[in-house]
């Protein structure tokens, strides 16, 4: 069991920097507090990976750090800056991107120009022509159904356009809400596959699964969000081998079983 645990996760890529670090942060949508202080350190160029009940605030906590929401009280350290009062455009230029947990493409749009899209932002062409090259290499996909409108193409596939839109402002830190949601086992399956890869290319990821095992069988570091508050914290193949965490987030077989990947 270990022997696949470990493999899973490929090595971290990065220098043993923090690139983020959540301090103390509350949020909440009105007078209510739903985040009550969460602190969260997440290392450069790893997979770390958020799990917690429905309504813990997990997608909560991603839009705080996207800017969809500001913080009430706290910090959102990027590399030390405080982002925490920054506008979403400011933070997509220090290289934050969001991939919201709804399909989000424009399903009459190409996938091409829906990739394309993700590079708003940019001016310079042949920087542009460069990114979608890249981006083509990483998912082929985006190659292979170019002129195919974005609501023809199937969950799985729409997930990988979405991630392959993300990179197109070659993001430094990725936040995924729930990429694998209503996916078939196969997709799922490419979808982890592809957050791996990412990660391996230097990237590094910020993860809300509510697949559990898939999700803390890729991660190198993992935390618990329960009612608004980081609860548990370790690596990866620590929480998937907590009987806590097991019995709460794993189902009843975890224990021993080896990950539904
Ligand atoms: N836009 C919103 N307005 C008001 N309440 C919200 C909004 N989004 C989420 N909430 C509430 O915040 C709590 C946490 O939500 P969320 O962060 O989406 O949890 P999770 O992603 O862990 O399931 C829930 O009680 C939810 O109902
Ligand atoms: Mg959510």
């Amino acid at each position: 069991m270990s022997e696949d645990l470990t493999e899973s996760a490929t090595r971290p890529t990065g220098d043993g920097s923090t690139i983020l670090r959540l301090e103390e942060v509350t949020a909440g949508y009105g007078a209510g507090l739903i985040l009550k202080g969460v602190d969260l350190t997440v290392p450069t160029g790893t997979i770390v990976c958020l799990i917690g009940p429905n309504g813990a605030g997990k997608s909560t906590v991603l839009k705080t750090i996207s800017g969809l929401l500001r913080p009430k009280d706290g910090r959102v350290l990027l590399r030390g800056e405080d982002i925490g009062r920054l506008s979403s455009r400011d933070r997509l230029d220090r290289g934050v991107v969001h991939v919201p947990q709804d399909r989000s493409l424009f399903p009459s749009m190409s996938v091409w120009e829906n990739v394309l899209m993700g590079a708003f932002i940019l001016k310079d062409q042949a920087l542009i022509r460069s990114r979608m090259e890249r981006v083509s290499a990483l998912f082929p996909i985006v190659a292979a159904r170019k002129h195919a409108a974005a609501g023809s193409l199937s969950g799985g596939e729409q997930k990988q356009v979405e991630l392959a839109r993300s990179l197109m402002l070659d993001p430094a830190l990725i936040l995924l809400d729930e990429p694998s949601i209503g996916l078939d086992p196969k997709a799922r399956r490419s979808v982890f596959q592809s957050i791996t890869e990412l990660a391996a290319d230097g990237r590094t990821v910020l993860l809300v699964e509510q697949n559990a095992r898939s999700g803390l069988a890729v991660a190198h570091h993992a935390a618990v969000l329960e009612a608004g508050r980081v609860a548990i914290t370790g690596t990866g193949e620590e929480l998937l081998r907590d009987p806590e965490v097991a019995r709460l987030y794993l189902g009843a077989s975890a224990k021993g079983a080896a990950p539904a990947r």
